[in-house]
């Protein structure tokens, strides 16, 4: 991406975060000039408090958005609508925006960062494969039993890095402006499966069990969860999960021009780097 002036930074909001971290670090290696948008950053950068974005945002020539807790939670479409039209105000030419499959919130937020007027490029994932080892289901891995209200159905869980590669893709090749990109593993794995690539790949003795809704929001409420990311996360497991995204999405290779990394590999090599404790 050409820039007026070399050091305006990239800020990169949740850059602490599973896939902001991996694209802060590739840029960082370029020697691009970085921002981490998070409370813990300097500036620090709160989705809850709108008074902090106008200093995120000072300067920044693009910005790559993973809202949190999750696109898909009521009113992310609107609070990411605002988000991009102060980046535009502000000056920010492009914006990379972390999105979810088959989440009608997620869709509408896409459509504000489309509005916004910047140049845009929309990365709408499945589950990441990182959710086993960077997020709560790694707990689960480490009790030797992964309980979740799911079935068989097939999802081709995509790795963070190739996410990553998409995100750093879009903001130095402008070849992706104007794209959305359904980003995917190449390869449609039951819950079941994964865990079992997990057991596999670290050699610990780990087991799938399917739950109902109800004993799963039990086991949160249990653990002082709070209720709005209780239902939050009942809802990604019910209903994003009933089927309609049982299906593999082109996006690593139209916009890579590559295969996907596959669930096996990202396994081998999270065990191998002790995401899970030692391998046995
Ligand atoms: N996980 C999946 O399978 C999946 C699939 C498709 C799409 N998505 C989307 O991915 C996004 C999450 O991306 P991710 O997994 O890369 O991030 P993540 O690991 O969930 O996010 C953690 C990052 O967000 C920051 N953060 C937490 N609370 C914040 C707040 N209130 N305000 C500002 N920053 C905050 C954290 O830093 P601080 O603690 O310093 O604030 C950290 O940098 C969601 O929008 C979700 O819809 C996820």
């Amino acid at each position: 991406m050409q820039s007026e002036n070399a050091n305006a930074p990239f800020l990169i909001l949740g850059g602490t975060g599973k896939t902001g971290r991996r694209i802060a670090e590739q840029l960082a290696a370029q020697g691009l000039p970085v921002r981490i948008g998070s409370r813990k950053a300097m500036p620090a950068f709160g989705w809850d408090d709108r008074s902090s974005w106008a200093e995120a945002l000072e300067g920044v020539r693009a910005a790559y958005i993973a809202y949190h807790p999750d696109l898909a939670a009521p009113g992310a479409a609107e609070t990411v609508g605002e988000f991009a039209r102060l980046a535009v105000s502000r000056g920010v030419k492009r914006l990379v925006l972390l999105s979810g499959r088959g989440e009608p919130e997620a869709q509408r937020a896409e459509q504000a960062v489309i509005a916004s007027g910047a140049q845009w490029t929309v990365l709408r994932c499945s589950w990441f494969a990182q959710n086993f080892s960077e997020s709560f289901m790694r707990d689960m891995v480490l009790s030797g039993e992964v309980a979740l209200p799911v079935g068989d159905v097939g999802e081709p869980f995509v790795d963070a890095d190739d996410i990553a590669d998409a995100a750093v893709a879009a903001f130095t090749d402008d070849r992706h402006i104007g794209q959305l990109y359904e980003l995917t593993g190449p390869r449609l794995l039951s819950f079941r499966d994964a865990v079992a690539e997990i057991a596999a790949a670290s050699g610990r003795d780990i087991r799938f069990t399917e739950i109902t809704p109800a004993d799963f929001e039990a086991g949160l409420v249990a653990e002082g969860l709070p209720p709005d990311l209780n239902a939050l996360l009942t809802m990604l497991f019910t209903e994003v999960l009933d089927g309609r995204n049982a299906h593999l999405g082109d996006g690593v290779e139209r916009g890579l021009g590559r295969r996907a990394r596959d669930f096996r590999d990202y396994a081998t090599a999270a065990a191998a780097s002790g995401a899970w404790g030692e391998t046995k």
